[in-house]
């Protein structure tokens, strides 16, 4: 019996293992994600009744149970050098030089690598097992982070092939993809972090890694630490041998004959960047044969082989005009300088966050100051420095509110003094940005109910929660001040028409705290009706993958909160029927968009469309920054070139079959 056990756990956990593999590396799917949750399923099953088999390795062991009081150190085998920086062309030439005399007279080659904008972590396998995960920390000593990388599914616990060397230690970067770091932020808002490296830094050190689980971190691997065995002669060698046993490498990895061509590509990328879905700072330039890395060696800090190129930063210097305090659809009040207009990094700039009031203090902007903005990830922009020797005689330092700059209402100060929220639960302005958001494009996207009208709906007296817009009559809106009556019957048409939209969008907008789009379409998915999501006890949602202790609490209380309670009643009783999740044929292509171009052999256009929707995925006619890939038939012309040109990924019908399995 116990023979069987083990037998069917070992095939389980392959085949789960393969699946990991071909979909967080590979980004291809065979199955279902319902026949991959009936695999695991019934490999936790039939590890619950044979205990002792379970081991650290184990698929079901991504996720720990309880949160842990703090990090171990660990001491890396080898250290973890950092990297010296470049900013310009004559610089990465003048490195060339030091390298071509260091080296002699033989001849070398570069690999040429993103910098990605992660967290540096080395995962230790032993006989092809994950065993330690640790963080940089000073280069010799990190924290022993393992619990929380093991849930990052592009990591992979255990190697693949029959070829896997004893010990090997592999280098590289945990990151957060730009999506799931936009979504993180939205959700957190006052406590947004500033960019995907930061919000990668602190999931990974999270004391429960459930919720580490839930940001979405993924990872790629660029270089080895200790290894029993040499992997290969070099670099690019080594990378594709990763590659074999199952690590994620960047498939933007060059190799550059020489300088000349290692600039032009660093160029480049720097043109480029902006289509990844992932932020890079730079690059990374290798000397590929190991034994000339060697001969180079290291300053103490960082190895004379290799250097980055810093891109230059996306800076932008203007003028302050105002200072303004929003607030937030959970009352937090946040400070936002206006500007005037200036372009920045292809968009034009007119307002930027200054985070909180303590930054206010500590940066001392003041209205009129000339200031230096950025954008951080290349979606926020922020104030980052003040021109203090620029500063008119005449402006006065900026005061903290004492009370709502809607309501009026009293303000509270948080533990840390960092942040001020509004504590009136009828505060208009909370309730205007609580009903953006109900009605925004990733939740109940309600065309036509547009910040202006939801203004004039709180300020009438017709809109004081969620469930008053579904009650909105033909002749109120008429009546209301620039509606037409072609507007009007759109608005209530748009409104009506909600009362069907998906399950998940309707959670979502209620803009329960920690609960993003992601989150709503697990818990959709998981109990099907509002009413059952309602009905859930904490337990029950805190065994839910992925929800894990703080969401399942904010879940809970938020359908607890006697105002909540009520408009949630009242939204349910005013005809609301939101469609259940669909079972989808399957999910291969799920959240990629795609633009077809040019004739295809096996398909028309209505069916390739077809094709695409009934495997999960999105077709789009024009190619953009979003475009996942562009597949492109026989004379396709201008949209090709686009997509070359953003750096989209272009494939052809006979790939386009091999990722549906039709192939
Ligand atoms: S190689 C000895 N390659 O950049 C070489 N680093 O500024 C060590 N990074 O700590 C690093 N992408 O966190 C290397 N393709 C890449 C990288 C990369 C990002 C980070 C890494 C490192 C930092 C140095």
């Amino acid at each position: 019996m116990a023979e069987d056990a083990k037998k069917r756990i070992e095939q389980l956990r392959d085949e789960i293992r393969r699946h990991d593999h071909l979909y967080y590396v590979l980004h291809r799917q065979e199955i279902t994600d319902q026949q991959y949750d009936k695999l695991f399923a019934e490999l936790k099953k039939v590890e619950e009744a044979n205990p002792q088999l379970v081991t650290a390795d184990s698929p079901t062991q991504r996720v720990s149970g309880e949160p842990r009081e703090g990090f171990e150190k660990v001491r890396h085998k080898v250290p973890m050098l950092s990297l010296d920086n470049t900013y310009s062309e004559d610089e990465l030439r003048a490195f060339d030089e030091r390298v071509a005399k260091g080296l002699g007279d033989s001849g070398y080659d570069y690999v040429v690598e993103l910098k990605i904008d992660g967290v540096a972590i080395s995962l230790r396998y032993e006989k092809g097992k994950l065993v330690t995960a640790a963080t940089r920390g000073d280069g010799e000593v990190g924290d022993d982070v393992t619990t929380n990388a093991k849930t990052i599914k592009a990591i992979p616990l255990v190697l693949l092939g029959d070829n896997v060397p004893d010990v090997l230690e592999v280098r590289g970067e945990v990151y957060m993809p730009i999506k799931s770091f936009a979504e993180l932020n939205r959700l957190r808002e006052e406590e947004a972090f500033a960019n995907p490296r930061n919000a990668t830094a602190g999931a990974l050190k999270l004391l429960d890694a459930r919720i580490t689980a839930g940001r979405n971190l993924s990872f790629f691997a660029y270089a080895t630490g200790q290894v029993s065995e040499p992997l290969a002669s070099g670099h690019w060698d080594s990378l594709q041998k990763l590659k074999k046993l199952g690590l994620p490498v960047n498939p933007h990895i060059k190799k550059a004959k020489n300088i000349d061509e290692v600039i032009e590509i660093c160029l480049g990328w720097s043109k480029k960047r902006e289509s990844l879905d992932y932020q890079i700072d730079g690059m990374v330039i290798k000397i590929n044969k190991f034994s000339q890395q060697e001969m180079l060696g290291a300053t103490g800090r960082a190895p004379r082989w290799s250097m980055s190129y810093k891109f230059p930063a996306e800076q932008a210097e203007t003028k302050v005009e105002s200072i303004d305090v929003q607030v937030g659809k959970s009352g937090t009040l946040t400070p936002v300088a206006n500007l005037s207009p200036v372009q920045l990094a292809g968009t034009v700039v007119k307002r930027a966050s200054i985070h909180n009031f303590d930054q206010v203090k500590r940066l001392d902007v003041r209205a009129g100051d000339t200031v230096i903005i950025e954008k951080a990830g290349e979606i926020i922009p922020q104030v980052i420095e003040v021109k203090k020797e620029l500063r008119p005689a005449d402006t006065k330092v900026f005061k903290e509110p004492k009370e709502c700059p809607v309501c009026e209402g009293q303000v509270e100060k948080d533990k840390e003094g960092v942040y001020i929220r509004c504590i009136n639960p009828n505060c208009k302005g909370q309730l205007k940005e609580q009903l953006k958001y109900f009605a925004g494009r990733g939740q109940m996207d309600i065309e036509n109910l547009g910040e202006a009208l939801i203004e004039q709906l709180i300020e009438t007296g017709l809109v004081k929660n969620f469930a008053d817009l579904y009650k909105l009559e033909f002749g109120q809106l008429a009546d209301l001040q620039r509606m037409g009556e072609k507007s009007a019957a759109n608005v209530i048409d748009a409104i009506d028409k909600s009362k069907r939209q998906q399950l998940w969008r309707l959670v979502a907008g209620l803009g329960i705290r920690h609960v993003g789009g992601q989150s709503a379409q697990i818990l959709a998915e998981r109990f099907g009706s509002l009413e059952a999501i309602i009905a859930a006890d904490k337990k029950t949602l805190e065994a839910i993958d992925q929800i894990g202790p703080t969401m399942a609490d904010s879940i809970y209380e938020y359908f607890r909160d006697k105002d909540n309670k009520t408009v949630v009643e009242k939204l349910l009783a005013c005809g609301m029927k939101p469609e259940p999740p669909k079972k989808r044929r399957s999910n291969k292509l799920a959240g990629k968009t795609i633009v077809v171009t040019g004739t295809l052999e096996n398909f028309s256009r209505q069916e390739i469309q077809k094709a695409i929707k009934d495997n999960g995925g999105k077709s789009s006619s024009s190619v953009s920054k979003k475009t996942d890939f562009v597949l492109a038939g026989k004379e396709s012309g201008s949209k090709l070139e686009k997509a070359q040109s953003l750096a989209v990924a272009v494939i052809d019908e006979q790939q386009f079959l091999e990722m549906i399995g039709k192939a």
